[in-house]
């Protein structure tokens, strides 16, 4: 894909999200923070796979220990904001960003290897929340929220940052950033191919 003009809160994104997206979300406050609420649960959720899976990786114990607890503190704060409106948690939605992105990440190869594709698709996920994040700041009418979700864009942009370097702990830098360009045009790709619905956050 031709490079074009990225401003500096696309993280590198091949594709910005379709302007539609956050007229749409913020006429459906109650679904998009359930089904943020979730993201968050999943974020915490997969940094203790990480932990369980690779203990004896010092850095990587280190690094995703904390985010666990930030991503809970993320999720805590979502239900804040539903029970503050009226509205319960619900249950878990179909994720079909996720499920896509699952399908184009390689299940084969060294254990490094499978490391370096599950942080590159935390990665991915973290760039692409901050992104939506950034629209949500700046769009939506409701002041507190759009305060929220300005501090959950710094605060996942920060994760995508850790995610990218922890990769390149346990695999040669120029493998690392080949997967990743690789990664980015996937992610594009996926991004075209879904429905713009704002009752999700992907
Ligand atoms: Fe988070
Ligand atoms: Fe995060």
């Amino acid at each position: 894909m031709a490079a074009v003009a990225k401003d500096k809160f696309t993280l590198g994104l091949e594709l910005p999200t379709d302007p539609r997206w956050v007229n749409i979300a913020e006429k459906n406050i109650e679904d998009i923070l359930v089904d943020h609420a979730y993201c968050e649960q999943k974020a915490a959720s997969s940094c203790i796979s990480l932990i369980i899976q690779y203990p004896e990786k010092e850095k990587l114990v280190d690094m995703l220990t904390p985010v666990v607890a930030e991503e809970w503190g993320h999720f805590e704060r979502v239900v804040e904001e539903l029970r503050k409106r009226g509205y319960a948690l619900g249950k878990q939605r179909k994720d079909a960003y996720v499920e896509a992105l699952n399908k184009v990440i390689k299940k084969g190869g060294s254990r490094e290897q499978q490391l370096v594709e599950k942080l590159l698709m935390n990665a991915l996920i973290e760039a692409r929340s901050a992104e939506r994040f950034k629209l949500l700041w700046k769009n939506i009418p409701d002041q507190s929220l759009s305060v929220f979700y300005y501090e959950l864009m710094v605060s996942e942009a920060g994760h995508y940052k850790n995610f990218l370097s922890l990769a390149k702990e346990y695999m040669p830098e120029a493998y690392v950033e080949a997967r990743w360009r690789e990664l980015l045009e996937a992610e594009a790709a996926i991004m075209r191919t879904l429905d713009v619905r704002g009752d999700r956050m992907h």
